[in-house]
């Protein structure tokens, strides 16, 4: 591709503050910012909205539900089964659904006949196999939460049933809708890096991220629910995928638990945090700092109306759940470091790097390609143009944006919901990008990284 059509192709991706360089050299990212403007959500005037039903009313089935709220239409909510009565009692007002439509457990919803468009599936990860599969034989379209299952076997029934029944089934891997991302993959896409040779990419989940979600959180355990490759990285193993645009071949992964152990617990620690525990005021992964005195992560509690009662709220719920317990005394395993190398067809490698000590979060991504690369940090990206030097920024800030605003993973949570109901409405499914089979193939690295670590060997990826 020559320099010429290399510029042309910027413009057409909307480098519209590209100016030819006098002295190429001189030109820097910072003389060349490019605003990602995200595209705007979908506002087609349906004739009704589409109506779900969702599984699971804790933080993500309200992330989607109030996407109802603010486009009442293109969707509407109108049933849900959550065993806990608080969020079944909220999620049911805010959405004014029925009492008939209101269940305690996902089972139940398929008792009756069906009586929804969709299903919104965002209960733990082991209770996405049986309501995805049930949801399916009865008809409807589906949002599932990843990981689609623990199990390989159980992802590809999924796949199958889903291909039997024609439906469509839009897999959670929100970050492919960020217009972050979607930019860096038209980039890529557009060939003007040249040949496509490797991709760098790492994950800092920040330390008091770890500490909460992976040691004392939901996911603290593996067995129970999933290892932290697909809990987690699911997204970067996706990411890469798809941007990479082939198929991974072989992968061999490292890594273990290091820190969050017992060997490692300060002298006078106790059991909890609120024990009258010696080390608490050095410790930075202290719940009673995190929770209590920062007041954060508490979005996991179900607080009551009453604001000026929070705060002996949170210190009763650090002396009953896991988020009050020492991160040195949980019965956790998942690993809090973790690398893994990939080689794609034709030759492209891939590092990936999963680190829980880190200040900081915000995936790092660096892309080479023969005639250039792109470095990027999820806020904006640079791609260096090799032979001239030239730079072009693209700059993401999707609160500026006011559709977007309380979608959570740069704005991909709601891009993503929006997609899936103009999928359904329209019955095609390549309005989506992360659909059943390429979700399924992305789940696939991360089980055989896992077979990797756990033996030592390079693993084949048979797709
Ligand atoms: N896409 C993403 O980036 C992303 C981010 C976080 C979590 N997740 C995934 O979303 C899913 C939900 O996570 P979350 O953070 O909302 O967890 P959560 O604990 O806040 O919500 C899950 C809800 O499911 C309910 N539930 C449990 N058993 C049920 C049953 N039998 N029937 C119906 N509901 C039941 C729980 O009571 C809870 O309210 C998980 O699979 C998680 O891995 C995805």
């Amino acid at each position: 591709m020559t320099l010429k059509s290399r510029r042309s192709i910027l413009k057409e991706l909307g480098f519209t503050a590209l100016s030819l360089p006098l002295i190429p050299s001189l030109i820097t990212a910072n003389d060349r910012v490019q605003k990602i403007i995200p595209q705007k959500l979908d506002d087609t005037k349906y004739d009704s909205p589409l109506t779900a039903i969702t599984l699971g009313a804790g933080a993500r089935g309200n992330t989607y539900g109030n996407f109802a709220n603010s486009y009442p239409k293109q969707l509407k909510i109108v049933g849900v089964a959550e065993p806990i009565s608080i969020r079944n009692e909220r999620y049911a007002q805010k959405h004014t659904i029925e009492e008939k439509h209101r269940f305690t457990t996902w089972e139940h919803v398929f008792e009756k006949p069906k009586f929804a468009d969709a299903i919104i599936i965002t209960t733990p990860d082991d209770l996405h196999y049986g309501p995805c599969m049930a949801a399916l034989k009865m008809g409807y379209d589906i949002l599932l939460e990843k990981p689609i299952s623990p199990s390989e076997e159980q992802c590809r029934e999924i796949l199958e049933l889903s291909i039997k029944t024609k439906r469509i089934v839009a897999v959670c891997h929100v970050l492919r809708y960020a217009p972050y991302f979607k930019k860096m993959k038209e980039i890529v896409a557009s060939g003007v890096l040249g040949q496509l040779m490797s991709i760098n990419h790492f994950e800092p989940i920040q330390h008091i991220h770890m500490a909460h979600s992976f040691v004392r959180g939901n996911w603290h355990n593996s067995k129970e629910t999933t290892p932290i490759i697909l809990a987690k990285s699911c997204h970067d193993m996706d990411i890469m995928r798809w941007l990479i645009g082939t198929s991974c071949e072989k992968i061999a992964a490292f890594g273990d638990l290091g820190w969050f152990k017992a060997s490692n617990a300060p002298e006078g620690s106790t059991d909890r945090c609120t024990d009258g525990c010696s080390a608490e005021e050095t410790c930075p992964y202290s719940a009673l700092k995190v929770y209590h005195r920062d007041r954060s992560w508490t979005y996991v509690f179900d607080f009551p109306e009453d604001e000026s009662t929070h705060g002996d709220f949170i210190l009763d719920q650090l002396k009953t759940t896991d988020y009050g317990r020492c991160v040195y005394k949980m019965d956790n395993d998942q690993a809090d470091h973790y690398v893994a190398s990939m080689q794609f067809k034709g030759g492209i490698t891939a590092n990936f790097s999963m680190e829980a000590f880190t200040s900081y979060h915000g995936r790092k991504t660096r892309i080479m390609g023969a005639m250039g690369d792109i470095v990027g940090d999820m806020n904006q990206f640079v791609h260096t143009d090799f032979l001239t030097k030239e730079q072009y920024k693209w700059d993401v800030t999707v609160d500026e944006v006011s559709n977007y605003k309380n979608s959570g993973h740069g704005g991909g949570d709601w891009a993503l919901v929006s997609d899936w109901i103009k999928a359904i409405k329209n019955r095609d499914p390549s309005i989506l990008s992360s659909t059943i089979d390429a979700s399924v193939e992305s789940h696939l690295m991360a089980f055989a990284a896992e077979k990797s670590r756990a033996s030592g060997n390079i693993i084949e990826i048979k797709v």
